[in-house]
C-alpha cells in the first residue's frame, strides 16, 4: 500500500520525444550529430512531442497520471550551451509546464538527459571545465523562469552510463582517465547546481538521477563477491555517495587509483563537492546485474545501460540463468527491485523516486490494438516489489516508468518500444504519427485509480 499522494507518473526525455530538432531556434546537441547504429531512426522528429503536446498531455490525464517525468533540451534554452536565452524555448516548457498543471500533474524536470549541446562538445565537451560554468549557468536560468512552478528537479539524468556506456548512449569512445575526468567535472557541475538551487531559497527540491543496479556476485566464491562490491561501488554508489556525503567512494576511488584513471582535481573542486547536498534520490531500474571475477591481463569490455561489462582485474558481467530475458537481451529481476530500493535506502536514508522502470518490446498494432501483455506483467511485478520494499519500511515517493508514450530508443531506434501510448510511424517511415493506446494504458489506469496492486 503506497501512500494517498504517492506520485504515480510515467517519464519521457527531451531528445527522444520532442521531434522539432531545428524549430524555434533550437540548437543542436550530440544526440543530432552522434553516428546512429545501422536501420535506426535519427531523432528529428521522434514522437513529434513538440507539435503534439497537448494532445499528449490530455491522453496523460486521461491516464490518470500523478506526475510526468520529461527533460529540458538544453538546446532549446541556450541554443549553443551558453550565451543568449532563446524566448521561444522558455516559452514551450512554460507552456508544457502550464498545461500539466492545469491537468493536475506535476511536473518533474530533468535538466540534462544525454544531450549536451554539440557547440559545448566542440569545445571538448565535460573535458573542459567551461562546460562546468555552461551547465551552472543553464540550470539557474531554468529556476529562474520555472522555479516557482517546478516542486522536483532531477539534474543529471544516467550520468553513470554516459560514463560507464558511452559507447551505447552517446556514441563515443574515450580513454577510462578521460571518462572520468568528465564524470568529475559533471560532478562539480551537479554539487555547484544543488548549493545554488539551495543558498537561492526555491520551495522544490533536487537530487541525482542515476542508473541504480544492485549487483549480484555469480557465486558465493569470495572473489566473486568481492568483484560484485566492487562493481556496486564505481557503477551505484559512486554516483548517490558524491551527492549525499560530498566525498567519492572510497572502493570506486580505488579501482581509478589501480587503472590509472583518477580524475585530477583543481583547486576548490573538494569543497564544492562537499558543498552540494541532494534532497532526495531519483533512480532508473531496469534490472539487476551479476558478475564475476576478471582476471588483470582480460579485456576491457563496454555494454549497454543494462550489462555486458568488464574490468580487468575488477569484474566481468555474467548471465543470471535465474532470470528470464526481454527479446532484447536484458535480464528481468522484480525481487532485484525491491533488493536495490531497500539497499539504496539504507544506504541514505532518503526518500526516493522511481523515475524509470519498464519493458521495451516489438508492439504489433492489431485493429488499432496493442496487445502488450508483456509490459503489463512485467510492470506489475516490478510494483508489487516496490509495494513490498515500502511495506518493509522503505521510504519511495513516486514511480515513472519509462515511458508515458513511445520515444525513440537510446540505441535501437523505433522498435524497441517502451510507452502506454503508441505512436504511429516505424524507423523511416512517419506514417501519421497518431496516438493509440495500448493494453497496458487501461490497465496502469486502474492501478493508479485504485492507489497500487493491493488496494
Ligand atoms: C535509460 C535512459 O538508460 O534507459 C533512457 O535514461 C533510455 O533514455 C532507457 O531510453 C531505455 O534504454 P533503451 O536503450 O532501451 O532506449
Amino acid at each position: 500500500m503506497v501512500q494517498k499522494d504517492f506520485l504515480w507518473g510515467a517519464s519521457t526525455s527531451a531528445y527522444q520525444v520532442e521531434g522539432a530538432w531545428n524549430e524555434d531556434g533550437k540548437g543542436l546537441s550530440v544526440q543530432d550529430i552522434k553516428k546512429l547504429p545501422e536501420n535506426t531512426s535519427d531523432f528529428k522528429v521522434a514522437a513529434d512531442h513538440y507539435h503534439h503536446y497537448q494532445e499528449d498531455v490530455a491522453l496523460f490525464k486521461e491516464l490518470g497520471l500523478k506526475a510526468y517525468r520529461f527533460s529540458i533540451a538544453w538546446t532549446r534554452i541556450l541554443p549553443d550551451g551558453t550565451g543568449a536565452v532563446n524566448p521561444k524555448g522558455i516559452q514551450f516548457y512554460s507552456d508544457l509546464i502550464d498545461e500539466l498543471l492545469a491537468a493536475g500533474i506535476e511536473p518533474i524536470v530533468t535538466v540534462y538527459h544525454f544531450d549536451l549541446p554539440a557547440k559545448l562538445a566542440e569545445q571538448g565537451g565535460w573535458s573542459n571545465r567551461a562546460t562546468i560554468d555552461a551547465f551552472v549557468h543553464y540550470c539557474n536560468v531554468l529556476f529562474e523562469h520555472f522555479g516557482d512552478r517546478i516542486n522536483y528537479w532531477l539534474t543529471i539524468n544516467e550520468q553513470n552510463m554516459m560514463v560507464l556506456a558511452s559507447s551505447a548512449v552517446l556514441a563515443g569512445t574515450k580513454t577510462l582517465q578521460e571518462n572520468f575526468q568528465e564524470n568529475h567535472h559533471m560532478l562539480i557541475a551537479q554539487a555547484q547546481v544543488m548549493k545554488d538551487y539551495h543558498d537561492k531559497g526555491y520551495p522544490g527540491k533536487i537530487g541525482p538521477a542515476p542508473n541504480i543496479a544492485y549487483i549480484n556476485p555469480a557465486s558465493s566464491d569470495p572473489e566473486d563477491v568481492l568483484a560484485a562490491q566492487r562493481f556496486n561501488a564505481i557503477r551505484n554508489w559512486l554516483y548517490l555517495d558524491m551527492p549525499v556525503f560530498g566525498r567519492y567512494n572510497h572502493q570506486a576511488w580505488d579501482m581509478l587509483k589501480a587503472l590509472d584513471a583518477t580524475p585530477i582535481f583543481a583547486e576548490g573542486d573538494a569543497e564544492i563537492l562537499a558543498a552540494g547536498r541532494c534532497d532526495f534520490i531519483a533512480f532508473n531500474y531496469y534490472n539487476t546485474n551479476t558478475v564475476k571475477a576478471y582476471p588483470a591481463d582480460a579485456e576491457m569490455l563496454e555494454g549497454d545501460q543494462q550489462g555486458g561489462f568488464g574490468i580487468p582485474g575488477f569484474f566481468q558481467s555474467h548471465r543470471n540463468d535465474h532470470l528470464p530475458m526481454t527479446e532484447f537481451g536484458w535480464e528481468i529481476d522484480p525481487v532485484g527491485f525491491r533488493t536495490t530500493i531497500h539497499e539504496i535506502y539504507s544506504r541514505y536514508h532518503l526518500p526516493m523516486i522511481v523515475t524509470e522502470n519498464g519493458l521495451g518490446g516489438r508492439d504489433i498494432v492489431e485493429d488499432g490494438a496493442i496487445h502488450d501483455q508483456y509490459r503489463i506483467d512485467y510492470l506489475s511485478a516490478h510494483i508489487r516489489e516496490m509495494e513490498k520494499a515500502i511495506a518493509e519500511g522503505a521510504d519511495v515517493f513516486g514511480y515513472c516508468p519509462w515511458s508515458a508514450i513511445d520515444v525513440i530508443s537510446t540505441h535501437e531506434g523505433m522498435r524497441k518500444r517502451y510507452g502506454f501510448i503508441y505512436v504511429n510511424r516505424a524507423d523511416f517511415d512517419l506514417k501519421d504519427l497518431a496516438r493509440y493506446k495500448k493494453d497496458s494504458f487501461y490497465w496502469y489506469q486502474t492501478i493508479i485509480q485504485q492507489g497500487g496492486l493491493d488496494s
